[in-house]
């Protein structure tokens, strides 16, 4: 009775690092979905939040580059189309209950809990800490738990990366309610249908787009990097002839298209074919050479970057009111998550003055 009473509020909510620009694998894997869950308007409350201090937790020694990326990630959101009007865009160092209830989560999970996190755990091994981990980096999970309770989140757009963070504060929530009472909401992850958006490789070809290995279309780039990035993408090795049959699969150009074209986009960019199963078939015959099928790829993702572009510019020469929003925002989602602190509280029984 209670818990359906605490679950009719459909509250999504949802958040990135600081630490670079966003590019198209976050486009396909969350940013997309975001706005589309945004302008359906099917919610009680929306909110996206940039993670500062998560990003600290792995980069406390780069403060400037936490802090440049914040308004970077800003004009990213804004430039996608996420609409302050419809969604709460804050900063998470702002919201000073989060640390708080971070450290009283902290008594619920186990330190072997938290090393098992597969996530953390690869995390750990691509950053090299070796046996040094940071307390602040191996905890994150614990205060991603705080930021998704803290609005009583009970939908988290993200990619599948994340899904054992979710996992983790849904364990969070219940040993919380166990003990304390019915007090916090259980959220649940929500990642994109179509597979191939949930982890979009880079223009290499390799598993992941991700800066750090230099393989990403960035939603900021304009028409000549992009151009040349496409131009330049692996596509199958073996498939050096026009003539010669060539495999889509493990084909990154087509894995793109198959995340971002519509037959929208075969209508206005390349009309000899229905569909992209045509024009897979054709590539996987022999007879399609790389570089025409590379030119409608930049097509498709020029047609979503160009209005993308131009919202960023706008934004970047009306820069006072992007921090305007993310101030607004930051100081909404402050007295939001006050509310869940003093409910807390009030559930470990340390509210002595109230
Ligand atoms: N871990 C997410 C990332 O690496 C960012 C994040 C922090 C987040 N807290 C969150 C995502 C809460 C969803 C919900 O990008």
């Amino acid at each position: 009775m209670k818990e359906e009473f605490i679950a009719k509020k459909k509250i999504i909510l949802t958040g990135d690092r600081p630490t670079g620009n966003l590019h198209l694998g976050h486009y396909v894997g969350s940013l997309k979905n975001r706005v589309m869950l945004q302008n359906e308007g099917n919610y009680d409350e929306m909110y996206v939040f940039i993670a500062d201090t998560q990003a600290l937790t792995d980069n406390f020694n780069n403060p400037k580059k936490v802090r440049d990326n914040v308004i970077e990630v800003a004009l990213d959101y804004l430039s996608v189309g996420l609409d302050p009007k419809k969604v709460t865009i804050f900063i998470q160092s702002m919201v000073r209950a989060l640390p708080e209830l971070t450290m009283y989560y902290m008594n619920l999970v186990t330190l072997a809990r938290l090393e098992r996190n597969p996530t953390v755990k690869s995390e750990i091994k691509q950053k090299d800490f070796g046996s040094s981990i940071p307390v602040g980096f191996l905890n994150y999970p614990i205060s991603q738990a705080a930021d998704i309770t803290a609005f009583d989140a009970t939908i988290v757009p993200v990619g599948d990366d994340q899904l054992p963070m979710i996992e983790q504060a849904r364990e969070i929530v219940r040993s919380f309610n166990n003990i304390y009472g019915e007090t916090l909401v259980e959220p649940k992850a929500v990642i994109p249908d179509n597979e191939v958006c949930r982890r979009l490789p880079g223009t290499d070809g390799k598993a992941k787009m991700s800066k750090s290995i230099g393989n990403c279309i960035y939603l900021k780039d304009d028409s000549d990097t992009v151009k040349k990035k496409v131009m330049s993408m692996y596509t199958d090795p073996n498939h050096l002839k026009v003539e010669d049959p060539g495999n889509t699969k493990d084909n990154p150009v087509f894995i793109y298209l198959e995340a971002l074209s519509t037959d929208d986009h075969f209508k206005k960019y390349l009309p000899e074919y229905k569909n992209l199963d045509e024009l897979k078939a054709h590539y996987e015959k022999g007879g399609l050479g790389d570089v025409k099928v590379k030119n409608f790829l930049y097509e498709v993702i020029e047609d979503i970057l160009i209005p993308i572009r131009e919202k960023r510019k706008y934004y970047e020469d009306n820069i006072d009111l992007v921090y305007k929003i993310l101030k607004e925002g930051s100081i909404k989602a402050n007295s939001k998550a006050e509310e869940t602190l003093k409910k807390v509280k009030k559930a470990m029984l340390i509210d002595y003055f109230d």
